[in-house]
């Protein structure tokens, strides 16, 4: 085993040798871009580690970890568009650089490319990726539409955001380590077990973005701070304040929440303030918390030795700390 460095590491010089721009430039370029932006990586370390942990070679699994960072980026590039986004990893989303137009077709590019990738698989190992590709591909779609639907929706319960982030986060974290367990061909149960482990932990790196997003470092963050805020994102912040807050605060709150961006001044200090004063911040805290608690007890009852959790609780870990 190696550790999350080194998987990143041989991951990126992976990447830098596969991206290569082509004709049209205009289609090729926001790709490179995009993805020499940097980002944490995380889903290919993933993809990579579950691989070594199930007894096979990471190298075998490098075309599957390109396919799902691509995918990711792809659809970072569409969201930013859906969230009218103007910074990712500290630097222009590719709509802004380019048009949206470019962000579109360079995004379903990135897709096809994505699924290509797959290509490189024998017979067996291909299916079984492409169809787990496919239905978390769908699954992200849904995951994303909830989303959209939400920021015009005043009804939208704590479950439903649940399972708006499922969807468009959670199962994609899931299915990195399962296509780990898949290239390293092993037994059903295991490969189950850890796309549950996977799926946990994405719920909870999804509260954490949420949280980050409105209380984040603006330095660190890389994308603009308040974000959520100003798209009426009905984020757990968000839903939880309603809950906990008196009713003139829970009315404050909504009424902040359909504002129009123009008139944005102060909005996202004032929103802020009231998930903090009603607890609601406390509470995505120990939420991200509980998550982890159960992503870590799924793992616990996996089938393999404890050396080999180790890095996976390692990773469950500075996930829970991370400021990025
Ligand atoms: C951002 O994912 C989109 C979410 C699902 C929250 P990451 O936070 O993994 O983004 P990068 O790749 O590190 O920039
Ligand atoms: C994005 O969620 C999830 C997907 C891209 C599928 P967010 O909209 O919260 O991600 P960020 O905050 O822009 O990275
Ligand atoms: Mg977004
Ligand atoms: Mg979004
Ligand atoms: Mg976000």
């Amino acid at each position: 085993m190696r550790s999350i460095s080194e998987y990143r590491q041989e991951f990126l010089k992976y990447l830098d040798e596969k991206i290569e721009v082509k004709e049209p430039r205009n289609l090729y370029e926001p790709m490179r871009y995009i993805l020499q932006l940097g980002g944490k990586r995380l889903r290919p370390v993933l993809v990579l580690m579950a691989t070594e942990i199930f007894d096979a070679d990471y190298r075998k699994a490098l075309d599957a970890a390109l396919a799902i960072e691509i995918f990711h980026n792809f659809s970072l590039v569409h969201d930013d568009i859906m969230d009218d986004a103007p910074i990712r990893r500290g630097k222009k989303t590719v709509h802004e650089k380019w048009d949206i137009n470019t962000g579109i077709l360079s995004g379903d590019a990135m897709l096809i490319n994505a699924y290509q990738l797959f290509e490189n698989y024998e017979e067996k190992v291909f299916k079984e990726l492409a169809q787990l590709f496919t239905k978390t591909a769908m699954e992200v779609c849904e995951g994303q539409q909830y989303d959209m639907d939400f920021e015009a929706r005043e009804d939208v319960q704590i479950e439903d955001y649940l399972k708006m982030i499922e969807y468009k986060t959670a199962v994609l974290v899931g299915a990195s380590l399962q296509m780990g367990a898949i290239v390293a061909e092993t037994p059903r149960e295991c490969k189950d077990a850890i796309y549950q482990y996977g799926r946990l932990l994405g719920i909870a790196f999804q509260l954490q973005d949420d949280y980050l997003d409105a209380f984040g470092d603006p330095e660190a963050f890389g994308k603009q701070v308040g974000g959520d805020i100003i798209e009426n994102k009905k984020t757990f912040l968000y839903l939880k304040a309603l809950e906990a807050s008196g009713e003139r605060e829970a009315r404050q709150l909504q009424h902040l929440y359909s504002i129009s961006p123009i008139e944005n001044s102060g909005k996202i200090e004032a929103v802020k303030a009231i998930f903090e004063s009603s607890g609601a911040a406390e509470l995505t805290r120990a939420e991200i918390k509980k998550y982890t608690k159960k992503a870590f007890a799924v793992l616990n009852e996996i089938d393999l030795q404890e050396d080999k959790k180790e890095p996976l609780r390692k990773f469950g870990e500075t996930l829970m700390e991370r400021q990025v």
